[in-house]
């Protein structure tokens, strides 16, 4: 049979043609044209990609999913173009592939750019497709999980492929906060192709494969003349440690896609919907592991220690699932369970930098404290923060602008908030932590906790200015006058019992005891309600 395209012939086959006026020849027909549509593509992206050392969309989205629960959808869908001769080639399904399966269990919405077709460009129909599953995703309340591998805006369809992306960043901005929405990039996002990944929920990248960049390196080279290749550009290394636009550097394809499925077990479908359970044998007992807790926090104030030996003491079968733990580590983030249940982790870590707040800290952290709200997970502030860090290049990069958000966003949370403080909590950095003046349920602290203006070396420099001057003058030991000092003031006016006596903290609690009273804690304030002033949005200081 000949097929024929004006005077050119585009296919030759020798089958025997069905008859379309008869359901079985229809259904032949179906099954044949779901053969040229999906299965014979399939083999060709495979033998491009695999070439290139990747999965297909199609593989991936596969390993995404539970086994065998993709419903493909738009898979007949083709191109319109003639410009640049593209109707000499109209392949099935364009550039991307799209659909619904599930992940545990629970539907998910999908997407994902196929590089073998137009270089997995996007255009009118291809921006159609991912516009017509977000909706879907929007409507019913699921989740979305994007892959990205394209070239970007479809070079031949210019201001329509433009337009098209404009459309999906209105999308990718009315679902936030709506349904969870995760990008995992598995190739190049170049330009403003960017802009989709960077308003959803998460960004997953994979190691030496994905990169993601406004201008590439050749265009920065012409302009200033800087020379950078594009995996220190916009490389999976570099933008999970140094411009923190993605949260987890994937070693392969494999890991990126279990980080996803992990992540999307703590977290529900919708804002509306209730946050997934899972069965727990919570052990209502103080434990041996829990008593460990009483021997982490060092004698010495200035001797750090690892804060995930604290949170993995206290979610469930320590199981923490850490969001962007390259970036800033100076605060860990992430999400566990508790008796069953998510909560979100937010904790300083002593570790890194002693645990000081800066400007790249105090907005991974805001962030963080806005998924968990707006996705009603509980939120569990762990505190051991000296306050935040001094320098020329922290003010006039704006700390007090992007330190604002985090003020900001306990402030507007209203998810349940449990506060616990270890060591210590100085000044304005005590305040930003979840403390009860910002809004947190329940606020306690250990006894090796210090609340205070200021730790006790800067206190003493200040109040005991002349006392340290005639101890020099008298030829005193003037570092062990001024540790004396500073001893009693943390000992009488950063202890945490005058915090309690107050009430500013509901108790002091013994470190081992902290994993009970954090579960009996959410379960008391798991009915909370609470509503802010109606308004058209806030203001966020950005
Ligand atoms: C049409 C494209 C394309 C594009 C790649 N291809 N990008 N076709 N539009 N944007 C095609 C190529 O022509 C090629 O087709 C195939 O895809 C594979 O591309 P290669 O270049 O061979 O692959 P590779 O060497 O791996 O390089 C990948 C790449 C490069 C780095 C992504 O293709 C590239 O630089 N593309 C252009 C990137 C770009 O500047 N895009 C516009 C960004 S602006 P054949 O037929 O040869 O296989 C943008 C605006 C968004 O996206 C606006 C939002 C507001």
């Amino acid at each position: 049979v000949l097929h024929g395209c004006g005077t050119r012939i585009v296919r030759v086959e020798c089958v025997s043609e069905p008859d379309l006026y008869t359901t079985a020849g229809k259904i032949a027909d179906l099954r044949a044209r779901y053969q040229e549509a999906v299965v014979d593509a399939e083999a060709t992206a495979q033998t491009k990609q695999h070439a290139k050392g990747k999965l297909t969309a199609r593989e991936r989205i596969d390993m995404l999913v539970d086994t065998g629960s993709f419903t493909e959808i738009d898979e007949y869908v083709r191109h319109r173009t003639t410009a640049f001769g593209m109707d000499r080639s109209r392949p099935y399904g364009d550039s991307v592939a799209t659909g619904v399966g599930t992940i545990h269990g629970r539907t998910v919405a999908v997407y994902a750019q196929d590089f073998s077709t137009f270089g997995g460009s996007l255009g009118e129909v291809a921006g159609d497709k991912i516009i017509k599953v977000m909706e879907l995703a929007l409507r019913s309340g699921m989740p979305i999980v994007g892959i990205l591998d394209s070239g970007g805006a479809r070079i031949q369809e210019g201001v329509v492929a433009l337009g098209k992306y404009g459309e999906i960043f209105r999308l990718n901005t009315a679902a936030s906060g709506v349904i969870p929405q995760i990008s995992i990039i598995m190739g190049p996002a170049a330009g403003g192709a960017v802009y989709s990944p960077a308003l959803t929920d998460l960004v997953v990248m994979v190691d030496k494969t994905s990169q993601m960049f406004v201008t590439g390196p050749d265009v920065i080279k012409t302009v200033t003349g800087e020379d950078v290749g594009m995996e220190e550009l916009g490389g999976a290394y570099t933008h999970n440690t140094r411009s923190g636009v993605a949260h987890y550097l994937a070693d392969d394809e494999e890991d990126a896609i279990d980080y996803v499925r992990t992540v999307l077990s703590f977290l529900p479908d919708n804002n509306m919907a209730e946050l997934p359970v899972y069965e727990s044998d919570f052990e209502w007992e103080t434990t041996d592991a829990d008593r460990v807790l009483n021997t982490i926090i060092p004698d010495s104030p200035n001797q750090p220690y690892d804060i995930h030996v604290v949170i993995e003491h206290i979610v469930d079968s320590a199981e923490f699932i850490e969001v962007q733990p390259l970036f800033a580590p100076n605060i860990v983030v992430g999400f566990g369970r508790v008796e069953g249940r998510t909560v979100g982790i937010i904790a300083n870590q002593p570790n890194a930098m002693a645990g000081t707040l800066n400007i790249d800290a105090g907005e991974k952290a805001s962030r963080f404290v806005r998924f968990c709200d707006a996705f009603s997970v509980p939120i569990v502030t762990l505190v051991d923060v000296p306050g935040y860090l001094p320098g020329t290049d922290q003010e006039w990069t704006g700390v007090i602008r992007r330190g604002a958000k985090l003020l900001y966003a306990y402030a507007e949370a209203t998810v349940p908030l449990v506060t616990v403080i270890l060591r210590k909590a100085y000044g304005g950095a005590y305040i930003v932590m979840g403390s009860k003046q910002l809004g947190a349920d329940v606020n306690v602290a250990w006894p090796t906790a210090e609340i205070a203006v200021m730790g006790g070396q800067g206190a003493v420099n200040i109040l005991y200015r002349g006392e340290l001057k005639r101890a020099a003058e008298a030829g005193e030991d003037v570092a062990a006058v001024r540790t004396r000092l500073a001893n009693e003031y943390t000992y009488n006016v950063a202890s945490p019992f005058l915090a309690a006596e107050r009430g500013e903290l509901d108790s002091i609690i013994e470190p081992a005891q902290t994993r009970v009273f954090i579960a009996k804690s959410l379960r008391a304030l798991r009915g909370k309600r609470a509503t802010l002033p109606p308004k058209k949005h806030g203001n966020i200081p950005l």
